[in-house]
Order: structure tokens, then sequence, then C-alpha cells
């Protein structure tokens, strides 16, 4: 299995930007666990972060055209913002797990807004970086069910 585990604006600030909200660990040492959590369930893992919606549209593209077999994103504040995101995730219908390191039910009006929320198979919240881990298990889980039946 092949997964894109995409990150959106400022993630790489992870272990320098609001650790009461996004934790210690920094983007590298988030790269490292994710990598070593793949490798251990035979999942190929693409990872990417940019600060460019744009360039996180293209991402999603690329996926569906590598033939990755899902896709973890956190799309960081285009989450609340971003039309473009959902659509590029509904246009490779890949099934994808939205995924946030903060407990973003919790936080401002402004982060209630989910746009690509309704393209994914499910979202994760507030659990810090193992998140990501979480959403990775799930998604193949998934997968795996979708082979058997
Ligand atoms: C975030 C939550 C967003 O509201 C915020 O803009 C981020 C990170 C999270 O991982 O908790 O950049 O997606």
């Amino acid at each position: 299995m092949k997964f894109y585990i995409i990150n959106g604006p400022n993630l790489n600030m992870l272990g320098i930007r609001e650790p009461g909200h996004y934790g210690k660990t920094d983007y590298s040492e988030l790269c490292n666990m994710i990598n070593e959590h793949c490798e251990k369930k035979g999942i190929e893992a693409v990872l990417y972060q940019s600060n460019h919606e744009g360039d996180l549209v293209d991402k999603i593209q690329e996926a569906y055209f590598m033939g990755a077999d899902g896709i973890v994103i956190n799309p960081g504040a285009y989450t609340h913002t971003s039309i473009a995101l959902l659509d590029a995730v509904k246009s490779t219908s890949l099934p994808t797990v939205e995924i946030h390191i903060s407990a973003v039910e919790t936080r401002e009006a402004f982060r209630q807004i989910s746009y690509i929320r309704e393209a994914c198979i499910k979202t994760i919240t507030g659990e810090g970086v193992m998140g990501y881990l979480h959403a990775i298990d799930d998604l193949s889980a998934y997968l795996r069910k979708e082979i058997d039946e």
C-alpha cells in the first residue's frame, strides 16, 4: 500500500509554534515517526509539507496519478478556508483521513468549519502527533476491509 501524508501551512514549524496546542515534536521527528510506523506495516509513505495552497492541490493530484491507495492530510489553516483542497480530494476519489494535532473542536469558532471533511472517510483531532499514526492505521484498516469485501 502507498499512502501520501500531506501537511499544510505552518506544520514545518512544529516544535516551535504554540507548543501548548501542537506539542514539542518537530516536523523532522514527525517524519521519522511516520516513516518508522509505515515501514513496520509494509506501507510506502510519501511525505510532503507545503505552505502553499496550489502546491497542496498539485500533491493531492499527484497521489492519484502515482497510484496511491490513500491520503492522510492535515491541511492546517486551509482546513477552514479551502474549497480547492476539498475539490482536489474529491477529484481523486482516494480514501482520505483528515487529521489535526490539536482538539480543533474546542478552539475558536473559525476553526469549527472544515471544508475538506465531507470528502474524508474519517477525522482525527486532539491526539497530538500520535494522531498521524492513528490515521495511517485507520486508513489501512479501511482499505483492507474494502479488499476483503
Ligand atoms: C491544525 C489546526 C488548524 O486550525 C491550524 O490552523 C493548524 C493546525 C492542527 O493540526 O491542529 O495549522 O490543523
